[in-house]
């Protein structure tokens, strides 16, 4: 069990069911099948999020609300919908709002996983949460599935590819714990900003 008090709280669906009470937010961002619900599981020290649901059935905005005090955010993940070409259009019409038009919203962690080039589409995305995001963290998931030695070059590659300097990005693995303190760490500290 986590040391904090996690919550679920709603599914928002449309954009009044976005919290109203000013409390900070940070959310979680990823393609979809990236580890963002077995992320969220390894954080809370509980299983509240779905593991491996269809991707890309979810289309509602999970919040947790973490001691009374802020909410982490699970977004739906990004990437299997190839409708369109522009990375907005990428996100639901429901999503650009949460993230454009919300001033609650500290921070972004966006998660790749670690066995991957990040592609075009991650690099996008990346640089569309730094336009108008304080503070954005790039996880890089999975991390078990790969050696150390591998892990950190995968590190320097990625971070080379988003155009990042390779202290932002935090390799971690929802198996065996890798950057769940530093994860937590960088929350409390967004949330505090
Ligand atoms: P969607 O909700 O469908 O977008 O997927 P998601 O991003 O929430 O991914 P989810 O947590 O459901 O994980 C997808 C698959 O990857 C599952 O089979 C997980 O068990 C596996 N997985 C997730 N995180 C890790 C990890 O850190 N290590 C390993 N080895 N497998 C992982
Ligand atoms: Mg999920």
């Amino acid at each position: 069990m986590s040391r904090h008090k996690i919550e679920w709280d709603h599914a928002a669906h449309i954009e009044s069911q976005f919290p109203a009470d000013g409390r900070p937010q940070v959310a979680f961002a990823g393609r979809s099948n990236v580890g963002k619900s077995s992320l969220l599981n390894r954080l809370f020290g509980q299983r509240l999020a779905g593991v491996s649901r269809t991707p890309g059935k979810t289309r509602s905005i999970n919040f947790y609300r973490v001691d009374d005090r802020f909410y982490l955010v699970d977004l739906p993940g990004y990437g299997y919908a190839k409708r369109s070409q522009s990375e907005r259009a990428q996100f639901s019409a429901l999503i650009g709002r949460f993230l454009e038009h919300n001033d609650s919203l500290r921070g972004v962690a966006h998660l790749v996983d670690i066995r991957h080039s990040p592609g075009e589409l991650d690099l996008r995305i990346s640089h569309y949460f730094r336009e108008f995001l304080p503070q954005l963290l790039t996880v890089l998931t999975k991390a078990d599935k790969l050696s150390r030695g591998a892990a950190a070059s995968q590190r320097q590659h990625a971070a080379r590819e988003l155009e990042l300097p390779p202290s932002d990005l935090l390799p971690f693995s929802a198996e065996d714990g890798r950057g769940h303190q530093e994860l937590w760490t960088w929350i409390l500290d967004v949330v505090e900003k």
